[in-house]
């Protein structure tokens, strides 16, 4: 006669991993999210160079933002005396690069309006206070006009008009 085996009883109760034991914290505060996030905001401003007499500078520009304003939030002798309303030409700009130019949005009749007034106009120039930062801007170099005398934009010399 074969030996009687018994048959362990099931339990009701759902098997308890190692894994479920560890604190919720754990996981919502890892190092990893906090890594994505600051990546994110990394992300989500390009890099600008000024260049005026005196130099360059390099800034992070936040999405969004216009270049005039960051010229002012770093100290760039950007002068913008209507603050943007597209009534002066003080906040003109002359992009070096004529890829990085052929990026932006076509100025309005306004902007080309207060162009045709501003000192030292070129092909490339813009109003900075319309040149919204943008991720495929990222790298742009902009130059002020009193600096264009000093050297010459990607082998393009900027004419007066
Ligand atoms: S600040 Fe006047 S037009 Fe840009």
């Amino acid at each position: 006669m074969p030996p009687l085996t018994i048959r362990p009883k099931r339990s009701f109760f759902p098997i308890v991993q190692k894994d479920y034991l560890e604190p919720a914290s754990c996981k919502l505060f890892s190092t990893t999210a906090i890594g994505n996030s600051q990546e994110k905001e990394e992300s989500q401003k390009i890099s600008v160079t000024f260049f005026d007499k005196d130099g360059e500078q390099e800034i992070k520009v936040p999405v969004g933002m216009s270049m005039l304003e960051a010229a002012h939030e770093n100290d760039i002798e950007l002068e913008g005396a209507c603050e943007g309303s597209l009534a002066c030409s003080t906040c003109h700009v002359i992009v070096m690069d004529v890829e990085q130019y052929n990026k932006l949005e076509d100025p309005t009749d306004e902007e080309n309006d207060m162009l045709d007034l501003a000192f030292g106009l070129t092909e490339t120039s813009r109003l900075g206070c319309q040149v919204i930062a943008k991720p495929e801007l990222d790298g742009l170099r902009l130059a002020l006009p009193a600096a264009t005398r000093n050297f010459a934009v990607d082998g393009y010399k900027p004419k007066p008009h």
